[in-house]
């Protein structure tokens, strides 16, 4: 088990620092992958909801994919949490950007039951070989199966994959603030940055989505 979590954690890392190197500095990673990694062990400990999913190359026996969901099937009872594992300005900052998915999260969804892809990770040496897929079609037999909508947010790399798969864009979005995003990264190109939020219907059924959700 734990030496799943470490791969696991190391993929979770490698993509972040690929998709995401906007948001967190080496550094960043560094610190906080120890913590991190308590917290997310911690919560997989506990959760009742959670379910991990984990890509193998059968070649080498490595982890090159992982995806984590959330599945409600009693109405949820979601609330935003904190970044306990960093501190000050880093915390700050982590907080303007994380903070407003969990806020979406739960003023959409409280008390209601959906399905959550908390998110789905591919190591940049295997992307573009349908493994996305694979983890993303895991979650939507399941929310069939339960005749539930799922939600996420989406990232700049993950929207074609969801587009393409039948996810729908809401109206509402997430708008990250250059100056928070872009913060000590001269790398970056110091625009804002949208991130949709997405969900997948199973058979459509647009009854399954709460009164508070329009999509785009
Ligand atoms: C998003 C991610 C999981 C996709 O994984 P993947 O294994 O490369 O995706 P797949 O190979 O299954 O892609 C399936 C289809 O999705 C679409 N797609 C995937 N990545 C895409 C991209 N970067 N741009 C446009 N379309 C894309 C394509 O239609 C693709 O089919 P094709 O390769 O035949 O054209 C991967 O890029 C990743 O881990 N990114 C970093 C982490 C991240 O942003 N995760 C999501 C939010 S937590």
């Amino acid at each position: 088990m734990c030496y799943i979590l470490k791969r696991a954690s190391r993929i979770f890392v490698a993509v972040h620092g690929q998709a995401k190197r906007v948001l967190v500095g080496t550094r960043w990673l560094m610190v906080c992958r120890k913590a991190h990694t308590a917290h997310v062990l911690s919560y997989w400990h506990t959760s009742s909801t959670q379910y991990t999913v984990k890509c193998i190359d059968p070649s080498s026996g490595a982890i090159v994919g992982m995806g984590m969901w959330d599945v409600y099937i009693s109405p949820s009872d979601y609330t935003k949490s904190d970044i306990g594992w960093l501190e000050g300005a880093e915390r700050e900052r982590a907080e303007a950007l994380v903070g407003p998915f969990w806020a979406f999260r739960e003023k959409l969804w409280k008390n209601e039951r959906y399905v959550y892809c908390h998110l789905t990770a591919v190591h940049p040496d295997y992307q573009r070989k349908g493994i996305g897929k694979l983890l993303m079609e895991y979650g939507m037999r399941i929310a069939e199966q339960v005749d539930l909508p799922i939600y996420t947010e989406a990232s700049r790399a993950a929207i074609g994959l969801y587009e393409s798969i039948g996810f729908r864009r809401l109206k509402q979005s997430i708008v990250h603030k250059a100056d928070v995003l872009w913060a000590g990264n001269e790398k970056g190109d110091g625009k804002d940055y949208e991130v949709p939020l997405v969900v997948w219907i199973p058979g459509r059924k647009l009854e399954l989505l709460p009164k508070s959700i329009e999509l785009a």
